[in-house]
């Protein structure tokens, strides 16, 4: 795992110590019961356990043995974790960034390589700390949620077409508050059909008393894990706030259950953290939201059969942003997409995000470490791009003899990315500018520990 500042339940860097001793020990003591044991158990075992969202369990030997091979060749290709963020281009300290380090990758290899031995049966490892998989990610750290937000209950059949669901729900706010974290969870077996669960914020207008949109509260997808709001900014839920789910059902997408039977009581829920009351008024304060920022007319996409696509799109501000994460979007053809920063005075492009293996099994939302997030000034362009490829070697792809089309169906095709911004004043963009210099010159000098 790259980045200390992790979740809770994937983290721990117990590995900090041993690391130091690097490969230079031979190879023969990569055992098990040692350090390939704490790599599994740090990095694997929240997903591989009894009843996790991981095909097989990792909790002990003799459930790993078996595996030892596939989990080489998976790990090798940084195919596990499940977290496609390209390595060496742009911003690289993540906040929750699942990927191991280069050196664990090769421990992991040696150690099979050797023939995958347990070690001394005396150093049995302390059983894996477990995650029970219906609680909140965000548990360990933060808690219960302060609130949670349920959807409407639904039956819906095992496999069939895509089905949507929009409707209000009242979370019954009585105060403006900032939140700190959310995460969306489709409760027991609807997680194997919720493709995505966009929910929105709407506010009654005083003269109509119409809802209106107010903005957005949160975007979930497959395979997201949530979203941790940057201290010192306020993404806000306000008082007398209604909830709208948007929800895209996508019977027999994931783990398909037998045609004919149905999925019962489906049922998403927000869980939201908050920080405590009046937090905005700190005038050191700005407001951050999250969007979507469309890349290309959805009408105008259009992919052949065995070919390929790709879109590209522009946006800028006339005031000064932090951005603090990107989560790109789409569906079984789109495999990548990449941000850069486009600055239209000097001509120069900077490379902040590329994922070349994307795969809309896993949504997630990168967030990048406040002290690195890109200062973005006014006037600056960001650049969205996204691949798509309809051939036979895209291993997501349903059927490459259809042409694919924009649209809200799986087998449709979207082209969006969503990005959340703090925005800034020109005295604020100026104050992180200054701090961030301040750091690496106290980095430079070798005096910051
Ligand atoms: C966030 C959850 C998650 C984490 C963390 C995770 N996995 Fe997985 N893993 C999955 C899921 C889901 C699958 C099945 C889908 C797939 O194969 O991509 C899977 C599949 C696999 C497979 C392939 C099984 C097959 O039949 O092809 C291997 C091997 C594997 N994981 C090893 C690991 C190892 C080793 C780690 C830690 C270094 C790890 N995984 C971390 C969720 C996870």
């Amino acid at each position: 795992m790259r980045n200390a500042k992790t979740w809770a339940g994937l983290a721990s860097l117990t590995l900090l110590g041993i690391q130091s001793q690097g490969l230079a020990q031979s190879h023969d003591e990569l055992v098990y019961n040692g350090e390939i044991g704490r790599i599994i158990n740090e990095n694997c075992v929240v997903c591989h356990q009894e009843g996790g969202i991981g095909p097989m369990a990792f909790e002990s030997y003799d459930q790993v043995r078996p595996w030892a091979p596939l989990i080489s060749y998976r790990v090798e290709r940084r195919e596990m974790p499940p977290y496609a963020y390209d390595q060496h281009i742009g911003i690289q300290d993540l906040i929750g960034d699942w990927r191991l380090e280069d050196e664990e990758i090769d421990k992991l290899v040696a150690w099979v390589e050797a023939g995958a031995p347990m070690g001394d049966p005396e150093n049995e490892l302390p059983a894996p700390d477990l995650k029970d998989p219906a609680e909140w990610n965000f548990a360990a750290e933060l808690g219960q949620p302060d609130l949670i937000v349920p959807s409407n209950s639904y039956d819906i059949p095992a496999s069939g077409n895509d089905l949507w669901s929009n409707e209000f729900v009242d979370p019954k706010m009585t105060a403006d508050r900032c939140i700190k974290a959310v995460q969306v969870k489709p409760r027991g077996d609807a997680a194997a059909v919720v493709h995505h669960a966009n929910s929105s914020v709407w506010m009654e207008n005083e003269d109509t008393g119409e809802l209106e949109r107010y903005g957005m509260l949160t975007e979930y997808a497959m395979g997201k894990w949530g979203e941790m709001v940057p201290a010192g900014v306020c993404r806000t839920l306000p008082e007398g706030a209604m909830i709208q789910w948007s929800i895209h059902m996508y019977p027999g997408g994931v783990g398909a259950t037998a045609p004919g039977t149905m999925i019962e009581d489906n049922v998403v829920e927000i869980g939201l953290w908050f920080h405590e009351e009046g937090y905005e008024e700190d005038e050191s304060i700005y407001k951050q939201d999250l969007a979507l920022y469309q890349i290309e007319d959805q009408d105008d996409l259009i992919i052949p059969p065995h070919g390929y696509q790709m879109t590209q799109g522009f946006h800028s501000f006339d005031h000064p942003i932090r951005l603090d994460s990107f989560q790109p979007h789409g569906h079984l053809r789109m495999n990548a997409a990449s941000l850069e920063v486009f600055y239209p005075e000097t001509g120069r492009t900077e490379e902040i995000s590329q994922i070349s293996n994307w795969s809309a099994t896993w949504h997630h939302s990168h967030i990048y470490d406040p002290d690195v997030a890109p200062l973005i000034p006014a006037g600056a362009v960001l650049v969205l791009k996204q691949w798509y490829d309809n051939t036979a070697d895209n291993p997501n792809n349903p059927d490459p003899d259809q042409w694919v089309y924009g649209g809200s169906r799986t087998g449709d095709e979207m082209t969006h990315a969503w990005l959340a911004i703090t925005h800034l004043d020109q005295e604020g963009y100026e104050k992180l500018v200054a701090e961030r210099r301040e750091r690496e010159q106290r980095a430079l000098a070798g005096s910051d520990d």
